[in-house]
């Protein structure tokens, strides 16, 4: 067994939480040889159910999990910690404006930008869940300036795999026998599926589908899949969003597999025309711990045109909060 490492989770006691929880304190998320320390945040009047929640991992006899710490203070929650998976967030409520949202935000995320900053490790991978998760993702970073800005990303993993299984099922294929496919942009409606790329058991995806259903039923299923799982479950997608979580931070610990890439939510260096500092869905690859954009893609004018919608759509989300950066 290797030397334990933290993990932070924040609205541990959450939906999301109580699928996520047990999966990484099981060894699905770093190895079953790698031992890890929870340390789980929550809001001060759900400590009770969050001690709940400690009791089942205990009572789980996880052999990978070496320690939990439950608390409400987030200088405690992100102390010395390798990983921290920003969940908790403040959900839209009834007649609430979407600046009323980026604020009430901007006030959980720009305090744990700060306290990662001054308590992380040096070299801790952020990954916000939390909506607007790209936007949430650009205010924490924007609250730590000792960090490198590329330990914050955000999560479109989900949409990813959304995409995946959509394709898959459309072939009659299994998502392992499907590659190299992206989700550019923002975990929202104008997230662009790209399949322009992907290769079904080696074969373009596109010539295997037709672009009618491409642009008429893939791409919306894909944007609108959250709100239809809200609509069956009449909640949100919890194990699902958790598992992509999960799926996230190992490939970013443990690396993308030769001749594949992932999407993920990683600050622009300006590739492929966006908006340098945004917060953007890429294709990366990962290695040793670091992930690095795929160049070189062409993109022809229907991806441009859907690339740049999101990119504005972010770019716009920036300017209502960027008077919650830390003055530089
Ligand atoms: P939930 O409401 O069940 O749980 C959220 C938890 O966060 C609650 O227990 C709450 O007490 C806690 N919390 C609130 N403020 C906090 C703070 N300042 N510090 C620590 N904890 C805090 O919500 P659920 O279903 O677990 O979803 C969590 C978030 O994930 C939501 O914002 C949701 O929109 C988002 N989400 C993102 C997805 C993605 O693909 N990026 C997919 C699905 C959900």
């Amino acid at each position: 067994m290797k030397a334990p490492v933290r993990v932070a989770v924040t609205g541990a006691a959450g939906q999301i939480g109580y699928a996520l929880l047990f999966r990484i304190a099981a060894g699905d998320m770093l190895g079953k040889d790698q031992p890890v320390i929870l340390h789980l945040l929550e809001i001060t009047p759900a400590l009770p159910a969050l001690q709940g929640v400690v009791m089942e991992l205990n009572d789980c006899a996880f052999p990978t999990l070496a320690g939990v710490v439950a608390t409400d203070d987030v200088n405690v929650a992100f102390k010395d910690v390798d990983y921290a998976l920003l969940v908790g967030a403040r959900p839209r409520g009834p007649g609430m404006e979407r600046k009323d949202l980026l604020e009430a935000n901007g006030a959980i995320f720009g305090p744990q930008g700060k306290a990662l900053n001054d308590h992380a490790k040096r070299d801790v991978k952020v990954l916000v869940v939390g909506n607007p998760a790209n936007t949430n993702a650009l205010i924490a970073q924007q609250n730590a300036p000792d960090l490198d800005p590329k330990c914050f990303t955000a999560m479109v993993r989900l949409d990813h795999n959304r995409a995946l299984s959509q394709l898959a099922e459309k072939t009659g294929k299994h998502t392992t026998q499907i590659k190299k496919v992206t989700i550019w942009g923002n975990h929202s409606s104008t997230q662009y599926p790209d399949l322009h790329h992907a290769t079904v058991d080696g074969k373009p995806a596109l010539n295997l589908v037709d672009q009618a259903w491409y642009e008429n039923d893939f791409i919306p299923t894909v944007q609108q899949r959250g709100a239809a799982i809200i609509k069956a479950r009449g909640a949100s997608s919890a194990a699902s969003a958790a598992s992509a979580a999960i799926d996230h931070m190992r490939t970013w610990a443990l690396g993308t597999e030769e001749g594949d890439w992932v999407s993920m939510g990683i600050p622009s260096d300006g590739s492929y025309g966006i908006a340098p500092g945004v917060i953007y869905g890429y294709p990366v690859t990962v290695k040793d711990g670091k992930y690095a954009i795929v160049q070189g893609l062409e993109i022809g004018d229907f991806s441009r045109a859907r690339m740049d919608a999101t990119d504005k759509e972010l770019r716009e989300e920036r300017g209502g909060v960027e008077h919650l950066f830390a003055k530089k």
